[in-house]
Formats: structure tokens, C-alpha cells, sequence
């Protein structure tokens, strides 16, 4: 949350459309085991629900959890520890913005153990309480790990199974490439994708990065990230930001805006700091629009190489994850435009960037124009996520899978 705590007794704008926090059944036996003595009804719209968890300032020892009611709940909290008895408390802000559908709380969990369990539940006094769910720290030392990724997910049913193929593949934490619900002003829209997601997003952190959809408007009036800003809890600014994990720095970097002057001293300053950092092995930019693409909407982006790719190559970046376009689309390694090592699937740390795009996460696919360009490895216009092992003094191995069946549709690797 980056803008105002709600004033004391203003209400939403707009209501809550259908929203479900939990089923009337459930919350009735709730109430029943807490003894409370309010209404079902009225304790129904102050339940939890769209639960999701992120990483904090460091994903070692920090995260946030944020949620939904469908209205106020005072006294919210996480209660959350290291063994299912849990025995601390996070108190919850409320994150309010102009155009919301419910009541959005937040909080951070601190004082994590490395390489840990945690526990958490969030809820409030009156309006119950949530299941109690687990995730996990990242290690202090450097670790074997697998990360996840899509781009391009909004609601539907390869949307829905990508969720649960991420489950199954139980990572480390889920990146999201950009343009995440499509909600597109219809701010009830966010609420029918964080349902959908929230068996991934409970207990996987989910770390997105911002694409054009997040850059809303409502009917003329342009709400610019309000929603994304209000509805998430991610390292600050959280329109960018960077964390590192087990020895990988990842950098969310905002293409939506990506000739902005401070956004782009920051990325400099960043990737500076990153090249002189020795416990960083690997570095990983992810971000929505690509750099190169072949598909009948959109070719290269020029405007962004001229702009990024400079940064990109000077700055010892391995591997650029996107989304934007509906498909999948991989390079050889590249530098200056131009391929590096031609091997189908094998590359090496120093010797070119491999660009990505996976933005096959459940929205309707583009199709590509005939002839593949030289610079393209291999590409697919199918529903798919990533599925990327770090080894901890190996490689990093990207596979493409796809959603209808988890075959591997395409794999390579990054050797140092
Ligand atoms: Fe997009």
C-alpha cells in the first residue's frame, strides 16, 4: 500500500458485486465454534477472503499478508509464528482507495527465521477468522530452489488450471509478468481473480510486476495503478522493486513506464550496485513488455531496446522474464540485436541475455506471423508457465510447460 490510510467512517464507493468471502454454511458453523452473537449476515461481509501473501523488505525474515472483507472488520490482525501454535500478532492497516469493492487490510509478519515454516491466520474479533495456512522464508545460505512465472493470467479456465499446476509445483514464490486480472476499470473484476488465485496466492508468495492493464481507467477518468497500489502489499515503491533470493537478485522493473527518469536511475543505480554485490550469482529483470517478438499483433519494440537494452547488457543482466504478448517466445542469447551462441538450449553467464516471453497464463493466444526470426530460439503460441530450478552452484534451468498437459515444451540452461 502506497496511498492514504482510509478516513475513519468513509465508506467505498462501490460496493461489493457478488463478492463471496466465504460460504454462508462455513461462516455459520464459524460463528457457532467462536460464539459470537452478531448475525450471520453481518458477520459474513466482515470475513476474510482473497488472502495473499508476498515477500517483505527480505524475504529471509519478512513477508506481508493482505486480504479482503466485504466490509469493515475493526481489530484485524495475522496471528502467525514458526510452529502451527502461532503466538504473534501483526496488526492489520487498512488500505483504502477511492474505487474499492471491499475493505483491504494489510500486514507484516517480521522477525521470520531464515529457511523456515511459518504459520498464519487473519481475521478479526467479529468477523472470524481464516483457516490457519504455511509458506516459507527463503534460506540464509544459498539453496537449491524453483520459481514459477506467467504473464497474462485474468479469469479463465487455463487461468484457473495454471493456479493449480503452480500448487503442484509447489515453488518457492510465483512471479506474475504483468497484466494480471484484466479488470480494465471493472473493479469487481480483481475480486473474481484474487478468488481465483488465492489457492496459490495463501501460500505461495506472489510477486507481480506491472503491466498496461494495471494502468486503469474507469469509464475516461484514467485511476493510473490505484487498484494494484491498494490491492497488494509488495516492497516499496511496489510499482518496481527487488529482492534476492538464495543468491538470484530479481528486479520487477515497470515497462508500462518505462522512460520515466527516476525509474530509470533507480534500474542503473540498482544494476551498479548489483555488479559489485558478490553474493549475487544470478540476476533476473522481469517486467511485462518484451524487447523482441514475432506474433501478428506486435513485432520488436523498438522503443524499449533503445532504452533497455543498453541497461540490460552493461548491467550483467542472465535472463529477461515478460508477458504482452499471448504466447510463448524465447531468444537465442543475444547482445546488440545480434545472437551470441547459437546452441539450441545451452548458454553461459557473460555471453548474451536470454529474453522471455511467457505470456500464455490463461487470456485468449496470439498467433505468430509466418516466418520466425533469427534471433528466435524456439516458440509456441500455447497457454503455459514457467518452471525455473536454480541450482546453488549450478545452473538455472528454464522449462516452458504447457497448461493443457505439463509437457515441457521447450528447456534451456544458464551456465556460469
Ligand atoms: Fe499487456
Amino acid at each position: 500500500m502506497t496511498r492514504g490510510q482510509q478516513v475513519a467512517g468513509q465508506r467505498p464507493s462501490i460496493r461489493a458485486m457478488g463478492l463471496r468471502c466465504l460460504g454462508g454454511a462455513a461462516v455459520a458453523a464459524m460463528l457457532v465454534s467462536i460464539g459470537m452473537g452478531r448475525s450471520a449476515a453481518q458477520s459474513r461481509s466482515m470475513a476474510p477472503a482473497q488472502i495473499r501473501i508476498a515477500f517483505g523488505a527480505d524475504p529471509r525474515t519478512t513477508f506481508s499478508v493482505a486480504w479482503q472483507c466485504e466490509t469493515d472488520a475493526p481489530g484485524s490482525v495475522v496471528l502467525y509464528g514458526q510452529s502451527p501454535r502461532l503466538g504473534r500478532t501483526a496488526p492489520a492497516t487498512r488500505a483504502a482507495y477511492k474505487w474499492e469493492t471491499g475493505s483491504v487490510y494489510e500486514a507484516q509478519l517480521t522477525g521470520l527465521r531464515p529457511d523456515r515454516e511459518f504459520y498464519y491466520r487473519v481475521g478479526s474479533p467479529n468477523g472470524g477468522w481464516s483457516e490457519v495456512h504455511q509458506s516459507r522464508t527463503a534460506p540464509g545460505a544459498r539453496e537449491d530452489f524453483t520459481f514459477t512465472a506467467f504473464g497474462d493470467q485474468g479469469v479463465s479456465p487455463a487461468a484457473k488450471q495454471n493456479v493449480e499446476h503452480i500448487v503442484a509445483e509447489k515453488p518457492a514464490f510465483h512471479l506474475v509478468l504483468g497484466d494480471l486480472s484484466y479488470a480494465n476499470g471493472r473493479q469487481a473484476v480483481w475480486d473474481t481473480w484474487f478468488s481465483q488465485n488465492e489457492p496459490l496466492t495463501r501460500i505461495i508468495p506472489f510477486m507481480p510486476a506491472v503491466g498496461n492493464h494495471e494502468n486503469e481507467k474507469i469509464g475516461d477518468l484514467k485511476i493510473g495503478y490505484a487498484s494494484f497500489l491498494a490491492r497488494f502489499s509488495l516492497p516499496a515503491p511496489e510499482t518496481r522493486y527487488s529482492f534476492d533470493y538464495s543468491g538470484v537478485r530479481f528486479i520487477s522493473f515497470n515497462s508500462d513506464d518505462y522512460q520515466n527518469p527516476d525509474q530509470l536511475k533507480w534500474f542503473d543505480d540498482l544494476l551498479a550496485r548489483t555488479k559489485q554485490d558478490d553474493t549475487v550469482r544470478w540476476v533476473v529483470v522481469f517486467m511485462h513488455h518484451p524487447l523482441y517478438s514475432s506474433n501478428v499483433r506486435r513485432l520488436n519494440n523498438t522503443g524499449l531496446i533503445e532504452v533497455m537494452r543498453p541497461r540490460l547488457e552493461a548491467g550483467g543482466v542472465d535472463l529477461v522474464l515478460t508477458g504482452h504478448n499471448h504466447n510463448y517466445e524465447r531468444s537465442y542469447a543475444l547482445m546488440r540485436d545480434q545472437v551470441t551462441n547459437h546452441s539450441p538450449n545451452r548458454y553461459r553467464r557473460g555471453g548474451g541475455i536470454v529474453y522471455v516471453v511467457s505470456g500464455g497464463g490463461g487470456k485468449s493466444l496470439y498467433q505468430f506471423v509466418p516466418e520466425q526470426p533469427a534471433i528466435t530460439a524456439f516458440r509456441e503460441a500455447t497457454e503455459h508457465y514457467l518452471r525455473v530450478k536454480v541450482d546453488k552452484r549450478g545452473p538455472i534451468v528454464v522449462e516452458a510447460v504447457r497448461t493443457s498437459d505439463r509437457h515441457v515444451m521447450d528447456r534451456f540452461e544458464l551456465r556460469r
